[in-house]
């Protein structure tokens, strides 16, 4: 996906000569277990920090892993039961009708068929800037006019400005926390946009990492779905659950915009590996806990190391941060993978500030002595 300038998640990979060959050594859920390490194809011995695409260092839970394993003997059947149980345990989490939840090919698959059921020439999509950009690349390819309306100056989304243009939109996309910023847009402004907006503009809310947020300011919108006939929750398994290898996501809506989406989603687009685990994750009751805690214990260690160094960045309410580098990030990243810590791409819209994960401890030890010397 390509958004004007800006280099994609793949192409950014590619460009650095680290695409395809990575082998991640499965991560322990335990708290002295070494940092994540990601060993290139093409040079088994250098050990890369990645800590370019929001995903999580300690991994699924070990209940999703056994899980797998026993599923393994079923490859050869398709799906369907296995999504079931899926939406059952879902529809018991959120307390809603099966007829309301999706399963996706990770929740890139969501935006991907809202995208393609909610715009179109003369549907445009509404979305901040910058956001996650995917959906704007499927809306695109739906010959969708797309406007993007800049975050404020708190990085939170303008949603006076967004209700303005949304007023013809097929669809406004609202991303919470949001991605690349990792600020969260407050609860009552949400509230007040979604009763404003027009009926037939279809909001969808993406919650992907809803379970790092800390703050009071902030509330998951899925109990709002019963409110309002026009909004999509998505959420993915990606984040806490760290299973963005398996592709597993979901959303939530009326059956109505459930069926719409539907129509336009591949037959049997998960597999049964993905569902099991994706099962299992919802059964662990520490996974999510202990995932939010140690995510937040690492994320303040590297707060005040920033501090000390002389550097500001966004307050973070996810598993990554927006460091203000006061210049041109393109040749730090650079800089920094040649210390073999991968760092996020360039934002077009913040091109002097620079994405990073919060991995593990160590992971960001690492990272704390290269931009140390790479700024320094
Ligand atoms: C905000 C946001 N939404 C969706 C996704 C896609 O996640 P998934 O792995 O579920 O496709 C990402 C991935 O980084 C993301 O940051």
């Amino acid at each position: 996906m390509k958004n004007g300038s800006q280099i994609s998640r793949r192409g950014f990979a590619k460009i650095l000569g680290t695409s395809a060959a990575f082998a991640a050594l499965r991560p322990s859920l335990s708290m002295s277990a070494p940092a994540l390490r990601l060993v290139s194809g093409a040079s088994p011995a250098a050990a890369v920090v990645r800590l370019s695409s929001n995903e999580n260092p300690y991994g699924p839970s070990l209940l999703a892993t056994k899980a797998m394993t026993d599923a393994f003997s079923l490859a050869w059947r398709y799906p369907d039961e296995h999504e079931q149980s899926l939406v059952d345990v879902l529809a018991k989490l959120h307390g809603i009708a099966h007829e309301q939840i999706l399963p996706g090919n990770g929740s890139g698959e969501i935006l991907k068929v809202a995208a393609a059921a909610f715009t179109a020439a003369g549907k445009k999509l509404v979305l901040a800037n910058p956001t996650f950009e995917a959906i704007l690349a499927h809306a695109r390819t739906a010959q969708a006019e797309v406007v993007n309306v800049d975050l404020t100056p708190h990085y939170a989304h303008d949603l006076p400005r967004m209700l303005a243009a949304a007023k013809d939109a097929g669809l406004v996309y609202i991303c919470n926390p949001n991605n690349p910023t990792a600020s969260i847009t407050p609860k009552d402004q949400i509230r007040a946009f979604l009763a404003k907006v027009p009926g037939q503009t279809i909001v969808l809310i993406d919650e992907a990492y809803h379970h790092y947020v800390e703050s009071n300011d902030y509330e998951s919108v899925i109990p709002l779905v019963k409110q309002y006939p026009n909004l999509i929750v998505a959420r993915t398994f990606s984040k806490v659950y760290g299973m963005a290898g398996l592709r597993c996501g979901y959303c939530v809506a009326r059956p109505e915009l459930i069926r719409r989406m539907r129509d336009q989603q591949t037959w049997d687009s998960l597999n049964i590996m993905a569902l099991v685990a994706a099962v299992a994750s919802l059964q662990d009751t520490e996974q999510v806990e202990q995932g939010r805690r140690r995510n937040s214990e690492v994320k303040k260690y590297v707060y005040s190391e920033l501090d000390r160094a002389g550097f500001k960045f966004i307050p973070s309410h996810a598993n990554f941060l927006m460091v203000d580098l006061r210049r041109e990030v393109r040749p730090i990243i650079a800089a920094m993978h040649d210390r073999n810590v991968q760092v996020g791409r360039v934002f077009t819209a913040l091109p002097n500030f620079m994405r990073v994960t919060i991995g593990t401890r160590p992971q960001m030890e690492t990272f704390v002595s290269a931009f140390r010397e790479v700024m320094a």
